[in-house]
């Protein structure tokens, strides 16, 4: 019998493991490349019109067959049975993401220590301490990393309940609270108030198709959808949760932390004239970074506060990236559980190791592909290919292959006969050609666009 979360350890454990890096590092960015507001309306949309509706589809799977990735879709195919459990593979996505993931968390970790002293001044400065760090300083990096992963696994090794629910029922209410500290602190500085229009004043002019790609790709992202996350949480649902419900509060508590996170960040920015265009890790590492170090002693207190705060949401996530391909190993190979998280960590540990080489200056030429580091091409196979196609496969396989009677009878308790005939209008036709289209460029959009001669 699999072990299952209490009510509330199920939302906690969901939340945390949407509420990671991505909010903190991916959402501020974007939104800062990406005009501001206009883009979370984007992504807001994204979230209630596709995100949502899937992530109900991906959930739908693990509930109903309580199984694994790969036997939860074997069971509801009704033939081609083996062919289908393919699709439960996805899951090595969330372990490839664990690898990067895992490296940035350990990147956290030495700030966390770097804030007990003296913080860089200029942006200048606190540039080259975080390129000194990627670029040379593999010692660090490899011990932070090491603490990081030793963590989170021994984390996955307590189990769902013992190890993953109180982790998160610590984790996520402490970082809320320190969220709500760093938030009321930001309202006393003059930064606030430009950080506010930012990031609720539109600037459509900004949005190109990259920035809608971006916004799909972050929505799935942020709400750990199409690698088996939400598919293998849900499988371990107590039976009297209500799914509509609690999906609708993992998504809210997402976007609030997210656009707290946003508000915390564009605040330092603004208040010291920083670029909210500066793209990529630099946005937290470096000109946060330096913006405390300009603060004397409250500086130190706010960066410690502010990293151990995103270490908790980076935790929280990376637990649950683990669980997908863990609770296969164990179902499939009948492994104890320490058995298949040696194997996985083993995997983890050596491609988190080439990720760090690869940023290093040394060994970068031999860890390059397609032009980017390993560390990049990992996060933009994951996030940009195998999420967006494994949400397809999803919309069509619970759209068109799963027997219509089963799944109608599972929802139509929750949101009602109407209800349904909606959401699996959007589940057939409105989510399969939305990310189909977005994630070729808006090649069909246009053609249809020319068509009507637009
Ligand atoms: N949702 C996490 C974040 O926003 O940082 C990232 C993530 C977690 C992606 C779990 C995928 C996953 F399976």
């Amino acid at each position: 019998m699999k072990e299952q979360f209490s009510k509330i350890g199920y939302i906690l454990a969901m939340a945390g493991s949407a509420v990671g890096l991505g909010n903190a590092w991916k959402f501020p960015t974007m939104v800062g490349t990406n005009g501001g507001s206009a883009f979370i309306i984007l992504y807001l949309a994204f979230t209630l019109f596709v995100a949502f509706v899937v992530f109900l589809a991906e959930l739908s799977i693990g509930k109903i067959t309580k199984k694994d990735a790969v036997g939860a879709f074997m069971h509801l195919a009704p033939k081609h049975k083996k062919a289908w459990g393919m699709a439960g593979f996805f899951m090595v996505g969330a372990i490839l993401i664990v690898c990067f993931y895992s490296v940035v968390i350990g990147w956290i970790l030495k700030y966390i220590y770097l804030s007990f002293f003296t913080l860089p001044k200029s942006i200048d400065e606190a540039g080259e301490v975080f390129t000194n760090l990627i670029t040379l300083d593999l010692s660090s990096q490899i011990i932070c990393f090491s603490i990081v992963f030793l963590l989170i696994f021994w984390v996955v090794s307590l189990g769902v309940k013992s190890g993953i629910e109180r982790l998160n029922v610590f984790m996520m209410p402490s970082l809320f609270i320190l969220l709500m500290l760093m938030l009321f602190y930001s309202f006393s500085v003059d930064g606030f108030s430009k950080a506010f229009l930012f990031l609720f004043e539109p600037d459509f002019s900004a949005i190109s198709y990259a920035s809608v790609l971006d916004a799909l790709g972050l929505s799935f992202f942020s709400l750990s959808m199409g690698v088996c996350v939400v598919l293998t949480y849900s499988a371990s649902m107590d039976d009297s949760t209500n799914i509509i419900k609690s999906t609708l509060s993992i998504i809210f508590i997402n976007v609030l932390i997210g656009l707290m996170m946003g508000l915390v960040v564009f605040t330092f920015i603004f208040e010291f004239g920083a670029n909210p265009k500066e793209s990529g890790a630099g946005l937290v590492f470096v000109s946060l970074a330096s913006l405390f170090g300009n603060m004397g002693v409250v500086g130190n207190v706010l960066c410690v506060l502010f990293f151990i705060a995103l270490f908790f949401a980076g935790v929280t996530s990376a637990v649950s990236m683990i669980e997908p391909f863990a609770f296969y190993l164990i179902n499939k190979f009948g492994l104890s559980r320490m058995g298949a998280l040696v194997r996985i960590g083993a995997f983890v540990y050596v491609v988190g190791v080439l990720c760090i080489l690869g940023n290093h200056k040394d060994y970068s030429s031999y860890l390059t592909f397609f032009n980017q580091s390993l560390f990049d091409n990992l996060d933009h196979l994951t996030s940009n290919i195998l999420m967006p196609v494994s949400a397809f496969v999803i919309c069509i396989f619970v759209g068109f292959v799963v027997k219509k009677d089963t799944i109608k009878s599972f929802f139509v308790p929750y949101m009602g006969e109407f209800g349904f005939k909606i959401w699996l209008f959007f589940i057939r036709f409105v989510c399969p050609l939305a990310i189909v289209d977005i994630t070729l460029g808006g090649k069909v959009s246009g053609l249809v666009l020319k068509a009507f001669g637009v």
